[in-house]
């Protein structure tokens, strides 16, 4: 059973709600996404592993942890997800970084996917898939099927902001999964926005409104 953390830190909070502000223009948002993706991703990569190095201080030789090599890949979302890799990134400067393009059907609301380009390998290593939003959860539920159909096993999704639908969802059709949460809304609209949200995630990065 995979774990469900939704993130209870006032950094954290704080930044969400500058994200929410409609005033927020977009290079302050791009630098948003970025920060609360480092501060999720603190989290995130909590389990990673590490291994005893030799070290020599000042003072002595010694054994100590370091994150084992080449063992995460951070595979973003498109267009959305790439604004958390940086965030990522700086935590994890060695991570592998695939891609997988997904974009919601506007009358439908289903996901199709148009891109997909992933490291080799990954089921040896921790797939993170950082995408800000979760809103219905058809284009995670989508994402995390096609990790495994490649052999991902241990995968971690990451949102800014989740609506319960999509969190249940995506919980209900990938259980083994771990998921992040930055900020639990309240629901949907019609349109399958979150609310109270921020909007759409993809044009506020990319300044595409
Ligand atoms: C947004 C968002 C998620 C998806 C969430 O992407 O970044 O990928 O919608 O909605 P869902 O949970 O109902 O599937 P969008 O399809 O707008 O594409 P974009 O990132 O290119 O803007
Ligand atoms: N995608 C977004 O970018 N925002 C939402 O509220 C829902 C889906």
């Amino acid at each position: 059973m995979g774990k469900v953390l939704i993130m209870d830190h006032p950094l954290v909070k704080h930044k969400i709600t500058l994200m929410r502000d409609e005033r927020t223009d977009t290079k302050e948002f791009r630098i948003l996404v970025r920060e609360v993706a480092m501060l999720m991703g603190y989290e995130a990569m909590r389990d990673l592993p590490t291994e005893l190095v030799s070290v020599k201080t000042p003072i002595t030789e010694t054994k100590q942890p370091m994150i084992t090599h080449n063992k995460v890949a951070l595979v973003p979302i498109l267009r959305a997800g790439l604004g958390m890799v940086d965030g990522l990134l700086s935590l994890v400067p060695n991570a592998k970084v695939g891609h997988i393009g997904l974009a919601r059907d506007e009358e439908t609301h289903l996901p199709y996917e148009y891109y997909c380009k992933l490291p080799r390998n990954i089921s040896d290593m921790t797939v993170v898939l950082p995408d800000p939003m979760l809103a219905t959860g058809g284009s995670a539920i989508h994402a995390v099927d096609f990790i495994k159909q490649k052999g991902g096993r241990n995968i971690k999704f990451m949102c800014i902001i989740a609506a319960p639908e999509g969190l249940d969802a995506l919980q209900k059709a990938h259980p083994d999964i771990d998921i992040f949460v930055g900020c639990l809304d309240e629901g949907l609209n019609e349109n399958a926005y979150i609310i109270p949200g921020l909007g759409d995630a993809g044009d506020r990065i990319f300044g595409t409104l």
